[in-house]
């Protein structure tokens, strides 16, 4: 283990009152460590960067009180630990505080650009900060810029066609069945049971669904039915490590849905008190799939230049082939096991309990910085 170092934990806090659609909200406390108290507040900046409209999925990729004190918890076992949110008013605290490090999990505000924002900040304030650069941020949260990237290097990707308005699709030609995605969210927003389409009629109007729900073009994808797998990495270079595979077992979603790992599979269906057994880890595959699934996550890794860790999902075609769905740079850590986060799940079948996990990220981060 190296020497205690200063980390500032930077992070993005779940409200616990989402304010409603056009509610403007005063200005609240500025102190972090209020929490939940501070719930509202952290919203506060939200609302005064612009008059946000909130639904019921706005803040889903955000981080609750319990995780951020959970990561905070783990990196104070080695190093101080300073907490700053990840508002307008961050810039100025990193600039007075000077850390030596930022162990980064801010999801950001408003923009396919949101996730790149304070690595944007630390890169001009040259603070180093544990994973991706703002480009890789930015490029993932843009799922057909990341396919492109993909298709360019021979990795595996489904077939798909960027959409804009209905109309557009006469000419796009996609395969059916097909699935519709929101092109810039995470954590299944937008990705309901009826997003998979089977009917031009059901695709035209899927689409128009999306379009008139997120304010963003969609993504309409070939659907693969095949077995579905998410892969965690950590570490850089030499010393990047795949975790063991996680597979989403399908079979485990209520009678009659559609395959996929869905807004209502995630945050609905799965409830702590009557929990869906949704993870299974490691994954039951032959070692040539296994081996193959491997070499494809450290290739997407290092093509899209990813760094510290990341997590990647994947799903099988009709020939049993991995295809890359989408890149997870900055990975959702819930820490309760109960909650079926992936890449908490993959570690702790690595050996690792949370606080070690976390500390190997951070650990990625302080050799690749040269912070030894
Ligand atoms: N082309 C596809 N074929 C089959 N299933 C798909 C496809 N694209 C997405 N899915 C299903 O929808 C789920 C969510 O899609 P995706 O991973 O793109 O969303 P996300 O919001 O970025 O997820 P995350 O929570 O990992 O950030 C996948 O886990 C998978 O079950
Ligand atoms: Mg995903």
């Amino acid at each position: 283990m190296h020497k205690q170092l200063h980390v500032a934990l930077v992070y993005n806090i779940r409200p616990e009152n989402p304010p409603v659609d056009k509610k403007e909200i005063e200005a609240g406390s500025e102190d972090e460590r209020r929490l939940t108290s501070g719930g509202e507040a952290t919203v506060v900046t939200a609302s005064r960067t612009r008059t946000r409209k909130a639904k019921s999925d706005t803040y889903a990729e955000w981080d609750t009180e319990e995780t951020i004190l959970a990561v905070e918890s783990a990196l104070k076992a080695h190093h101080k630990v300073t907490l700053i949110e990840a508002n307008e008013e961050a810039y100025g605290k990193l600039l007075a505080l000077q850390p030596e490090i930022v162990f980064n999990i801010a999801e950001g505000f408003n923009s396919p650009s949101r996730e790149a924002q304070i690595p944007a900040i630390l890169d001009l304030l040259s603070i180093p900060y544990t994973g991706s650069d703002p480009l890789t941020l930015g490029i993932c949260l843009d799922k057909a810029r990341t396919k492109e990237i993909l298709s360019y290097h021979y990795i595996p990707t489904p077939g798909f066609a960027v959409v804009n308005d209905p109309e557009q699709l006469v000419s796009a030609k996609l395969p059916l069945p097909a699935i519709v995605k929101p092109l810039h969210e995470g954590s299944s927003k937008g990705i309901f049971n009826g997003s998979v389409v089977r009917t031009e009629e059901g695709l035209r109007e899927q689409i128009q669904n999306t379009l008139a729900e997120y304010d963003e073009p969609v993504l309409v994808e070939k659907f693969l039915e095949g077995r579905e797998f998410t892969v965690a990495l950590i570490g850089n270079e030499k010393n990047l490590r795949t975790l063991p595979i996680v597979e989403i077992r399908f079979d485990s979603l209520p009678g009659g849905v559609n395959a996929i790992y869905s807004y209502e599979a995630k945050w609905i269906w799965d409830q702590t008190d009557h929990p869906l057994d949704v993870l299974e880890c490691p994954a039951r595959v032959d070692p040539a799939l296994e081996r193959e699934i491997e070499n494809i996550c450290r290739r997407t890794f290092n093509v899209l230049r990813c760094r510290d860790w990341c997590r990647i999902d994947l799903r099988l075609d009709e020939q049993n082939r991995p295809h890359v769905l989408e890149v997870n740079p900055l990975p959702g850590i819930i820490p309760n096991p109960k909650e079926h986060s992936s890449f908490p799940c993959a570690a702790r079948a690595a050996g690792f309990d949370y606080n070690g996990m976390l500390n190997a990220v951070l650990e990625s981060a302080i050799v690749r910085n040269g912070l030894q």
